[in-house]
């Protein structure tokens, strides 16, 4: 396979690494036609650059919620790792956080502690990017992050453009912004209310005792499946015996059914395979074709739809 040129601007933005493992949670993933991790002044010649040599890819945010096939991909790899702006304005009683995709939820939420502005307490405790939070409508039962949300900047084939809270459809675990063609999200504005450190620690602690639940500590990528409506993934997949489940270095988790572990030596291929086991018990006990919440790149669309 004959490797892509970047152009000089981009050289220091674009690698070639043999594997993605390293940039996902559950610690799988092969490697990419080219990995490209701009910075906020080169992301729309980066998607310039790859748009005009024809080249797909994908966009990938904290790697916490997304399944990267073994092997060659057939796809390049857009980090948002490089946008990793902030920027605060303070008005009245609110706050306006603006932050590159690819802030760390848990850096934002632990200023917002610090700080005490609230309005983000239930997603203390998610992994992952504040553009892939956006992208997935990440949250808990609490609420999700659309509910903070004003702004929302993508890049796309057209250049940037800035979309008002108004024009953004949301939904559990979507956003309408997500999967258009050849755009990412490249910043998100979100308004919180000045609170106190202490108030905001409080409820962060009440949003962390919930998930003692979860196999914190272990490496996952949050839950795999979407709650079906008015029930829950995990319930289903317990009822279905499989916590009892493994295939090669992948385990359901024993903690929570909604939680695949994977240990050292697991491939996505394993981790691929007893999520479609696990799928497939809950269809045959309870008639329930559980939707993927994890996101998938480099594997076939048909094993998974
Ligand atoms: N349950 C079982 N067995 C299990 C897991 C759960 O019986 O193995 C039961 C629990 O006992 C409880 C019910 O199922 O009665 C719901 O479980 P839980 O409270 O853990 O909530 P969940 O619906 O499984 C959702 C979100 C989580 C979020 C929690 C807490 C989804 C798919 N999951 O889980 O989000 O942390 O609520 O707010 O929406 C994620 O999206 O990645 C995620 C981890």
């Amino acid at each position: 396979m004959s490797r892509l040129s970047a152009p000089d601007r981009l050289s220091d933005a674009v690698s070639f690494p043999g594997s993605t493992a390293p940039l996902t949670t559950w610690g799988v993933g092969g490697a990419p036609k080219c990995l490209v991790t701009p910075g906020m002044a080169d992301i729309a010649e980066a998607l310039c650059w790859l748009i005009g040599e024809g080249v797909a890819f994908e966009v990938l945010g904290g790697g916490s919620n997304v399944l990267i096939a073994d092997g060659e991909l057939p796809v390049a790899l857009l980090a948002t790792g490089g946008l990793d702006m902030m920027e605060v304005s303070l008005y009245g009683e609110k706050i306006a956080i603006t932050c590159g995709a690819g802030v760390k939820l848990r850096s934002l939420a632990a200023l917002c502690a610090k700080s005490g502005w609230s309005g983000l307490e239930f997603v203390s405790g998610i992994p992952g990017s504040v553009g892939g939070a956006a992208a997935g409508n990440s949250g808990t039962r609490r609420g999700a992050i659309n509910e903070a949300v004003t702004r929302i900047q993508t890049a796309g084939p057209d250049g940037l453009r800035v979309w008002e809270a108004n024009e953004i459809a949301w939904g559990y675990r979507s956003c309408s912004l997500a999967g258009r063609p050849n755009t990412l999200i490249t910043s998100v504005t979100l308004e919180l209310a000045v609170s106190t450190a202490d108030a905001v620690r409080a409820r962060v602690r009440e949003v962390a005792a919930e998930r003692a639940a979860q196999p914190l500590g272990k490496n996952t990528a949050g839950c795999v499946f979407k709650n079906p409506p008015g029930d829950s993934a995990g319930r289903l997949l317990d009822m279905s015996g499989c916590k009892e489940l493994s295939i090669g270095g992948a385990r359901v988790s024993p903690k929570h059914a909604n939680f695949i572990e994977s240990a050292a030596g697991a491939t996505a291929d394993d981790i691929l395979s007893l999520s479609l086991l696990c799928r497939r018990r809950v269809h045959e006990v309870f008639g329930i074709k559980l939707a993927y919440e994890v996101k998938f790149i480099g594997i076939d669309e048909h094993l998974i739809v």
